[in-house]
């Protein structure tokens, strides 16, 4: 399989997902957003009871994870199914989002979910979204990209996207919570967050959407 594919890392806020989202946009290629697997397993584990423990029926659950991808027609959006109920937005909480990574740092499960997503690389092309797409799940990417920004501007962001959906949260809370799961995910023994060797490294804290973007297209379609 030589389909080629564009990979995007980093550090949860830094915009890897709306940049990625417009990539495959602009390609016309389809999206693997490598973290909703993560998030989806965090939540079938959660309703299973099991702990981040009980490494060996999590394995089982990583394997046989009845999760599908589905476009749905309303929206045109992809929304991840688990057991072919959509999971919405009871995989985009921060609480999901931290269970998530506990569940990450296991090695067995991380392998018990990597030909699952090598699968998503078919032609005409793939954009990858997640910690280790470059390092682990497509080393052999065309393209590499490191998406970053500092603690301060991602706690700032995700601190103004809450407000706007009237939902109250701390500053500070969110600033100690991202640190604490930036440092799970930096120091795991396994496919821990770095970038890639030959990745695009661009720091967001500074630069809009429209300025990532244009950077990341730019350096695309040198490589392609
Ligand atoms: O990207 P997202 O915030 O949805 O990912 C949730 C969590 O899943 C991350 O904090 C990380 O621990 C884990 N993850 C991972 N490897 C990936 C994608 C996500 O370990 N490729």
């Amino acid at each position: 399989n030589n389909a080629p594919v564009i990979t995007i890392d980093g550090p949860s806020g830094a915009g890897k997902g709306a940049i990625a989202y417009r990539l495959a946009q602009h390609f016309g290629w389809p999206l693997l957003d490598s973290g909703a697997i993560y998030r989806v397993l965090g939540l079938a584990a959660e309703r299973a009871g099991l702990s981040p423990a009980e490494v060996e029926p999590l394995v089982e659950l990583a394997t046989h994870l009845p999760l599908t991808f589905v476009a749905d027609d309303a929206s045109g959006e992809v929304v991840a199914n688990l057991d072919g109920q959509p999971v919405g937005d009871l995989i985009r909480t921060d609480e999901a989002g931290a269970r998530a990574s506990q569940y990450a740092s296991i090695p067995e499960v991380r392998a018990a979910l990597l030909q699952r997503q090598r699968d998503f690389q078919v032609a005409p092309g793939l954009v990858a979204d997640g910690r280790d797409m470059g390092t682990i799940v497509f080393p052999r990417a065309e393209v590499k990209i490191f998406l970053t920004a500092s603690a301060e501007t991602r706690a700032n962001r995700r601190f103004k996207q809450l407000k706007e959906k009237g939902i109250s949260a701390s500053l500070c809370a969110l600033l100690e919570s991202i640190k604490a799961r930036d440092e799970r995910d930096r120091t795991r023994s396994v496919a821990p967050l770095v970038p890639a060797e030959g990745a695009f490294v661009v720091d967001s804290s500074t630069l809009s959407i429209d300025e990532v973007f244009s950077q990341v297209v730019e350096y695309t379609k040198k490589k392609l």
